[in-house]
């Protein structure tokens, strides 16, 4: 051979057209031959060369839409009734698959070979148990067909009735063929049928299997038991089945996520809200000391925190890298999920392990919704990150003009708060009372346009949050953002809120009425002068 080669290359090189042409016409010849060889002798049991000739092809598609006539027609001029295409499908598993009754007995008259398999390891039998197709199933069984089979993925023929819900074809094999069938055999990934069923919603099935006294508890490869796959793929009705076996619903699986992590990170509400209705463990931490808060935080589930945070959730666990919900939240600008946390008074200091706060983060990143959030809500501005960087220094840096702005007029205002404190705890009360209480839904817009809030601030603070009650929250970020204002220009907040009230015609609120003594500006006022006695 290698004289060969250094022949064919001395030609190649010398460059006679002719001498060239008369090889690479003997050699395309010889490919060819052996191209075919290859292919029209067991070489296609890889699949990679194998072809249809086209009356095979045409054979393949009778006998999926059953067409036993042109089958026999085809037949009699001799075709290859074994004939496998590039996936070493047959006709015959073409006839199993779609429930081709007639068309799978012609082929079963003629060939005997029941057990055959594609590339994938399905035959027949297992085609037809996938597919859900009884009356198939019971004629290759009676043909003898192996009931023991797998396919490449260790998948038998429970998994595949079961994994597709066919719970009348799983019903089949367990009355008639009990004895050669094995109810918890596993995949190659340590599933059983129940896992299946479970990981794919089949309720019928897994309560077919349940009442069969299959185990419950078993772990796959992942040491997920049925209970873990079905909180993973949100299938709340079978997740109900499975808590009512009794199974720990607390168990972990090799990452050390419950089935409430699971679910927390599938954003499945349904089974989060039933996990924490039979007293899961709402704080288990994996691996990674992660908790449930820390998954909905990172995809931004709104409505999966709420459920959590009212389930009494930590809300300051930090995880291995000594990261919060917080932090997570922040980083991805989940808006909505950090005012949830915000609201449920987690702790807005905490350094994650490069010492960032999520002000940091914010600062970094230039989220200024949120950094206003943190702001309002009252954050420690002197922590200082790794490189010794306080969150002011970290959005300078990143040329966050506006977040630098508010930053420093935050520190003004704590610093304001702090020599009148009196006065603010009546004021952030006040402005609570007012959002929440006195004020009619729409008040506060009319009382923003008053103090000259554009409509694009009122629009960009409405949209914020929406809800039946959003009103009330709309209003008090209103307030406490005027608050701010008002005390960083230096002006007298009492005489700002009793204009701004008197102007939108609430004098009721603003104490004109002074007879009746219920004004709220009446009311500070009397309280702070009697506390500065
Ligand atoms: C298949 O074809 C036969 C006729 O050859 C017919 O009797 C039978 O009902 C067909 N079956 C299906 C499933 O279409
Ligand atoms: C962050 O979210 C806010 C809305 O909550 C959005 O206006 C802003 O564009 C987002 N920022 C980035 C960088 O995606």
């Amino acid at each position: 051979m290698p004289t060969q080669t250094l022949t064919y290359r001395f030609r190649f090189a010398a460059g006679s057209p002719h001498l060239l042409g008369g090889y690479s016409h003997a050699l395309t010849l010889v490919i060819f031959v052996f191209f075919i060889i290859l292919v029209r002798s067991g070489c296609d049991e890889s699949g990679l060369f194998s072809f249809l000739i086209r009356s095979e092809k045409e054979f393949h598609d009778a006998a999926k839409r059953n067409d036993t006539d042109k089958m026999r027609e085809l037949m009699k001029k001799g075709v290859d009734i074994k004939a496998k295409n590039k996936v070493s499908r047959t006709a015959l598993h073409w006839a199993a698959g779609a429930g081709n009754e007639q068309a799978l007995r012609l082929l079963l008259d003629h060939n005997n070979e029941v057990d055959v398999e594609d590339s994938f390891g399905m035959n027949p039998l297992l085609l037809a148990a996938w597919f859900g197709r009884l009356k198939i199933l019971q004629i290759l069984v009676a043909s003898g067909a192996k009931l023991n089979c797998e396919n490449k993925n260790g998948l038998g023929l429970l998994h595949c009735a079961a994994q597709r819900g066919h719970s009348r074809v799983l019903e089949f094999i367990m009355e008639d063929l009990v004895e050669d069938v094995l109810l918890d055999r596993v995949d190659n990934s340590g599933k059983t049928a129940f896992h299946l069923a479970a990981e794919h919603g089949q309720l019928e099935v897994v309560e077919f299997l349940i009442g069969m006294g299959c185990t419950h508890g078993l772990k796959d490869k992942d040491e997920h038991m049925a209970l873990h796959l079905a909180a993973k793929h949100g299938h709340n009705e079978v997740l109900q089945k499975l808590v009512e076996t009794g199974v720990d619903i607390d168990e972990r699986n090799i990452d050390g996520l419950t089935p409430l992590h699971l679910s927390s990170d599938g954003g499945h509400y349904e089974c989060v809200k039933l996990l924490l209705q039979a007293c899961c463990n709402v704080n288990a931490l994996t691996n990674k000391n992660m908790n449930a808060l820390h998954y909905v935080a990172q995809h931004g589930f709104e409505r999966e925190t709420s459920l959590l945070l009212e389930a009494g959730v930590n809300t300051d666990t930090v995880d291995g890298q000594h990261t919060s919900p917080l932090h997570i939240a922040v980083l991805h600008n989940h808006t909505e999920v950090v005012r949830l946390l915000i609201d449920a008074e987690c702790d807005l200091d905490i350094s994650d392990h490069r010492l960032q706060t999520a002000l940091h983060i914010a600062a970094e990143h230039g989220r200024q919704d949120i950094a206003e959030m943190i702001l309002i809500a009252g954050v420690n501005l002197k922590l200082l990150d790794k490189q010794g960087k306080t969150s002011l220094e970290v959005a300078a840096r990143g040329n966050h003009v506006i977040l630098v702005d508010m930053i420093i007029k935050a520190d003004r205002f704590y610093k304001w708060e702090k020599d009148h404190q009196v006065e603010t705890q009546h004021l952030r009360s006040v402005t609570w009372r007012l959002a929440t209480k006195d004020l009619s839904r729409g008040e506060w817009k009319s009382l923003a346009q008053h103090w000259g809030f554009t409509d694009a601030h009122i629009r960009s603070i409405e949209q914020q949050w929406t809800g039946t009650k959003s009103f009330k929250e709309h209003g008090h970020r209103m307030l406490l953002i005027w608050l701010h204002g008002v005390v960083i220009a230096g002006e007298n907040p009492i005489k700002g809120l009793y204009e701004g009230l008197t102007g939108i015609s609430r004098t009721d609120l603003a104490g004109e009425s002074m007879d009746r003594g219920t004004g709220l500006i009446v009311d500070i006022v009397q309280k702070c002068f009697a506390c500065q006695q």
